[in-house]
């Protein structure tokens, strides 16, 4: 029998951190979000706000409890301020092996015995990092997508010893947010989505990087096709082309497969210091994509 967890910390305050805090509040848990750089807490005032009100907009959260979710969520710059009392502690830093290994050796010092250590990586096994603790027993990889809300599904993945115990665990606390969770059955980097993800995401970078077609023809195609309200270049400047990048070299590091670096385009364009829309400019011009004019379908590019 497994307790319920109330109290979630939340390791890394940026793009997806902040979800995450915010979809765990929203469940109605105490969070505590936690960030190395004090400029990145006091960012995420604005952001868990303006995330917010798209969750409410979207009826995924209710108004009169606005203020109430938010209170909810505590910031921090103190690791050990926030996971002291954690039961499940979820990490968001960037997407570096280094990192995480180096995170995940210091929460396994600081937090409870029984607390469990997840980790949002989009790439990286949890078994590659669970030596840098020791706890391989309640360690396991929890993988949200973007936005969480308007998608809530999370890729639950073993690592080598995880328990039943606490996929179980881990399995209920998702739901009780709201949050379905898919169990990867087996060790797959990249899971299940971002494996297929990751094949769109490729040739569309492909082709623009060979000159086969422009960024906005490639995305046109594929939102005509597909019917999806954008296509895979605009996605990865929502998902920040600096975390596209680092993606693409974990798979890179692990297949060794000169095929699998990331593409010339993608490097000069962060080269640029062109990140996607958190820079303004990306694949496209921010805040008002070409790819979101009502025309945007009805005209390829000359
Ligand atoms: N961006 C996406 O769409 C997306 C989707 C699913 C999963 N992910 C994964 O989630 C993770 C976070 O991605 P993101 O897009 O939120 O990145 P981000 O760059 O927006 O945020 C990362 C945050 O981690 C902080 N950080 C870095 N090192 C730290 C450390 N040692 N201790 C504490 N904080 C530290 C940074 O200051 C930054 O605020 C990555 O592993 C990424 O692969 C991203």
């Amino acid at each position: 029998m497994t307790q319920p967890f109330n109290r979630i910390a939340v390791i890394g305050s940026g793009f997806m951190g902040n979800q995450i805090a915010l979809q765990c509040a929203a469940g109605g848990n105490s969070v505590c979000l936690h960030d190395a750089r004090e400029v990145a807490l006091e960012n995420s005032v604005v952001c868990l706000s303006e995330f917010l009100d798209r969750m409410i907009d979207d009826g995924c959260a209710v108004a009169d409890q606005r203020q109430s979710i938010l209170d909810r969520i505590r910031r921090t710059s103190a690791l050990a301020e926030a996971v002291t009392d954690a039961d499940l502690v979820i990490e968001a830093v960037r997407e570096d092996l280094a990192v995480k290994r180096d995170v995940f050796h210091q929460l396994d010092e600081l937090c409870p015995r029984d607390t469990i250590l997840a980790t949002n990586s989009s790439s990286i096994r949890v078994s590659r990092i669970e030596s840098a603790t020791k706890r391989p027993g309640k360690l396991l990889n929890t993988h949200f997508v973007q936005p969480i809300w308007k998608h809530p599904f999370v890729e639950l993945m073993r690592g080598s010893s995880t328990s039943d115990e606490t996929i179980l665990a881990v399995q209920s606390f998702m739901t009780s947010i709201g949050v379905i969770p898919v169990l990867v059955r087996k060790p797959s980097t990249g899971f299940i989505f971002n494996r297929i993800w990751r094949a769109v995401k490729k040739e569309a970078l492909k082709v623009v990087d060979q000159g086969i077609a422009t960024v906005e023809d490639v995305d046109r195609t594929w939102m005509i096709q597909m019917e999806t309200p954008m296509g895979p270049l605009a996605m990865m400047d929502i998902i920040g082309l600096d975390v596209v990048r680092d993606i693409e070299l974990v798979y890179h590091e692990e297949s060794g497969d000169p095929a699998d670096a990331p593409p010339q385009v993608l490097l000069d364009k962060i080269a640029a210091g062109h990140l996607g829309v958190k820079t303004g400019q990306g694949f496209y011009a921010y805040p008002d994509p070409v790819w979101l004019s009502s025309d945007f379908l009805r005209q390829a590019s000359p």
